[in-house]
């Protein structure tokens, strides 16, 4: 049977407006909206493409296809982060929307089909204590529902998640090829689904297992062969700090131990205050500069943090500096909010999570970063699942796309574009809905950042999702492609053109 990992509730430190009275606010997800983001039951594939009814005006510029990653279904799990993956893919031509959604044919997800329930352990939901030893030695689940990338060609698709178990090759159809099996020599079990896309057709990305350091790594992504970069040693091993994303500029990756470290007594059994981490803010956090092309490794305090994903990250045109933004947590009871029992009862407020910079000094001025807000206006204190515009990925930038917070919230509830030079922001908010990640793609042979548009799969309020298109300038909306049904919350996505 599967069990809760024992996350407890802790103290609201961060949290933005509570309910007051016993009556939902209008800003709250609607019974049917939360019913078809969190589902118990099993989401029915899609597989004959569905045309959409579009409301509005698609651009005839967008041709090609957004994939999008995310679960299916949570029969039987505890945690948002459980779901079993499903692809969602939204073909764009000629101002028309074609849907179609397959599961990604994992190990965890076959054995649960054959069986009805769950056999591997997943993010926040235990199996029994004997299942979970032996299949942590083979490397955990390989439910790879986290992120999607596309190949090189554009041709195929690589799903991810955090366990390198779970990377499957995928063709445009959705149809599951295989995983990707690694010969290369760089070591450990765990890895992050947020890999940095080069220009040159490589990525950059790293590995940790329960050993003494993280292995930051360049990949060919045509050839899937992995070169070691730069080994980080771990400041508490055997037990790596939980990354799930890391900035990565031209010339260096940060390496950011926040001080979040994995409990791996809770790993297998669960009982950790944050769902299998603890969480020792008196370490601080320390920063690994990592020098892409030496390997020379140097590191930096900076005040303690939790924070799932980073907005971007730039070096200064001076080369005096790196910095890199993100939306900060006081602690990572957010992680235990999303426990489903509380998001399919409303029953916790949204935790803050304000944008903020850190710089770190490139010229040996200091070994300390420092940390500053961003924003002038407290009123939009919730950012997370943030995008850019992929052209600006790794280099100065003036603009953020990110899921955000109308108050009072039980969750992410809105959409919102915050400009980080003015401290500005613009929101996009319907009743009762829930929007997932804004993906920008900019319009081909655009000159400005933010010329193009932003998509968002949106949980209804009745219940049934809408593909939203925005315009990424005014954040304005330009169209909403209906289907015929609901799909479950989503992650991270991308954007594959035609051409
Ligand atoms: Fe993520």
């Amino acid at each position: 049977m599967a069990q809760d990992r024992g996350a407890s509730v802790r103290a609201d430190a961060a949290t933005l407006e509570a309910p007051t009275t016993s009556s939902a606010p209008s800003t709250y997800p609607t019974e049917a909206a939360r019913r078809t983001a969190f589902r118990e039951d099993f989401t029915p594939e899609l597989t004959e493409p569905v045309e959409a009814n579009i409301q509005g005006s698609v651009p005839g510029w967008l041709h090609g296809s957004f994939v999008r990653n995310g679960p299916g279904t949570f029969s039987g799990m505890k945690h948002l982060f459980d779901g079993y993956a499903m692809l969602a893919k939204f073909e764009f031509e000629n101002g028309s929307v074609k849907v179609s959604h397959k599961y990604v044919q994992t190990e965890a997800y076959k054995a649960f089909r054959q069986t009805g329930k769950m056999q591997f352990p997943e993010f926040g939901t235990t199996v029994s204590p004997l299942k979970s030893m032996w299949l942590a030695l083979l490397g955990f689940t390989d439910n790879s529902s986290v992120n999607v990338v596309p190949t090189p060609d554009g041709k195929q698709l690589i799903s991810l998640t955090e366990s390198v178990a779970g990377t499957f090759r995928l063709d445009m159809d959705l149809n599951t090829l295989g995983q990707l099996k690694f010969e290369d020599g760089v070591k450990g079990l765990l890895t992050t689904a947020h890999p940095t896309l080069l220009p040159d057709g490589s990525m950059i990305n790293l590995t940790s297992g329960f050993g003494t350091h993280y292995t930051v790594f360049r990949q060919n992504r045509a050839t899937n062969v992995r070169e070691e970069i730069a080994q980080v040693p771990l400041c508490s091993p055997p037990t790596p700090s939980w990354i799930h994303d890391f900035p990565v500029t031209e010339n260096y990756a940060i390496v950011p131990e926040t001080p979040i470290f994995f409990n791996l007594k809770a790993a297998l059994f669960g009982g950790a205050d944050y769902v299998m981490f603890d969480w020792k803010p008196e370490q601080r956090t320390i920063l690994h500069l990592v020098n892409l092309k030496t390997g020379a490794v140097t590191q930096f305090d900076a005040p303690p943090y939790f924070t799932f994903h980073y907005i971007n990250s730039f070096e200064t045109a001076d080369g005096a500096s790196l910095c890199f933004d993100f939306s900060r947590f006081e602690d990572p009871d957010f992680m235990n909010r999303l426990m489903l029992d509380n998001l399919r009862g409303n029953k916790r407020p949204i935790a803050a999570s304000p944008v903020v910079r850190i710089t770190v000094p490139l010229d040996g001025s200091s070994s300390s970063a420092k940390l500053e807000p961003l924003m002038k206006d407290d009123s939009y204190n919730f950012c997370e699942l943030p995008r850019v515009n992929p052209h600006y990925k790794g280099k100065e930038y003036r603009y953020a796309y990110a899921v955000s917070a109308k108050l009072p919230a039980s969750f992410g509830n809105s959409l919102a574009k915050f400009d980080v030079e003015e401290g500005s922001v613009k929101q996009w908010h319907e009743a009762g809905c829930i929007p997932v990640e804004p993906l920008m793609v900019p319009r081909p042979g655009a000159q400005d950042e933010d010329d193009g548009v932003v998509l968002s799969v949106v949980t209804g309020a009745d219940g049934k999702s809408f593909l939203l298109v925005l315009d990424a300038s005014s954040f304005q909306e330009l169209a909403r492609a209906h289907l015929p049904h609901g799909i479950p919350y989503g992650f991270h996505g991308t954007f594959v053109h035609a051409d």
